[in-house]
């Protein structure tokens, strides 16, 4: 079966719905809010763009979509109207307070060396009832504590096995992945209206080659039932506005 049959059969199955969904849903909500405050002028941030951005898809109502990582993606962002080179755990002054009416941090928190950082820059960044979308993994999952908990070399030598490119595997730090850590330390950096779903997302995630991808759908419905430990964490959260 190919990487296209396998996805089908995922959707077949609808054993959660996708992260991408859920992701577009929120992104498309918070843009809606942005554009009903300032009509025209939605600036948006991807921290840890990588080369995938689910912000891609909203760049008509976008007016100013900027990207931000540790390293100059492989390929061109042509999305992107500009690029910054960052460590989103240090730097502050990284961009100007309240710069954005949306933060994406998609697949990142897990790769953070300093979460609570990261996410007070988000806060101060965001424009006040702006709104940050961020996934990350759940170690509540056993697979996925499983492999956070690898030895670096192991893990290197598994990387390849589930991530599209050699590029695409970046080291994992997993200090905030968990649903109470994720939930408590957006509360510390100041966001409101919290709102946390888990998805089971492995067999996705690892679905390239058959034998990860048959584990990965092990892993997502032995947790169906148990929303705390579905692998996938997707958070939305908001800034206050103004007079709230
Ligand atoms: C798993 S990739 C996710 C990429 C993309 N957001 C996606 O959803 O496909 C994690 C990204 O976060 C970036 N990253 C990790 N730590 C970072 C940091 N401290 N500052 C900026 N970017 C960071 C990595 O370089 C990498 O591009």
């Amino acid at each position: 079966m190919t990487e296209a049959g396998r996805f089908a059969l995922l959707s077949r199955l609808r054993i959660s719905p996708p992260v991408g969904a859920l992701v577009h849903e929120a992104l498309d909500r918070a843009i809606g809010a942005a554009e009903g405050r300032s009509p025209g002028t939605v600036s948006a941030l991807d921290a840890g763009c990588g080369r995938v951005s689910a912000l891609r898809a909203f760049r008509p109502r976008i007016g100013r979509l900027v990207g931000a990582d540790l390293h100059r993606p492989s390929a061109p962002l042509p999305h992107l109207d500009e690029l910054v080179i960052v460590d989103l755990c240090g730097a502050v002054d990284g961009f100007a307070r309240e710069s954005f009416d949306v933060v994406l941090s998609s697949f990142t928190l897990e790769h953070f060396a300093d979460p609570p950082a990261a996410l007070a820059n988000f806060r101060g960044w965001l424009r006040p009832g702006g709104t940050l979308v961020a996934t990350t993994v759940n170690r509540r999952h056993p697979f996925v504590a499983a492999y956070l908990g690898l030895p670096d070399g192991a893990r290197r030598r598994l990387q390849p096995l589930v991530k599209a490119t050699a590029g695409d595997a970046h080291p994992l730090v997993g200090a905030c992945n968990d649903p109470d850590a994720v939930r408590a330390a957006l509360a510390d950096a100041g966001f409101t209206d919290i709102r946390l779903t888990t998805v089971g997302h492995l067999a996705r995630a690892w679905g390239r080659h058959w034998p990860t991808f048959a584990l990965g759908l092990l892993g997502d419905l032995l947790t169906t039932a148990m929303p705390s430990r579905r692998s996938t964490i997707v958070a939305v959260a908001r800034v206050p506005a103004v007079g709230a």
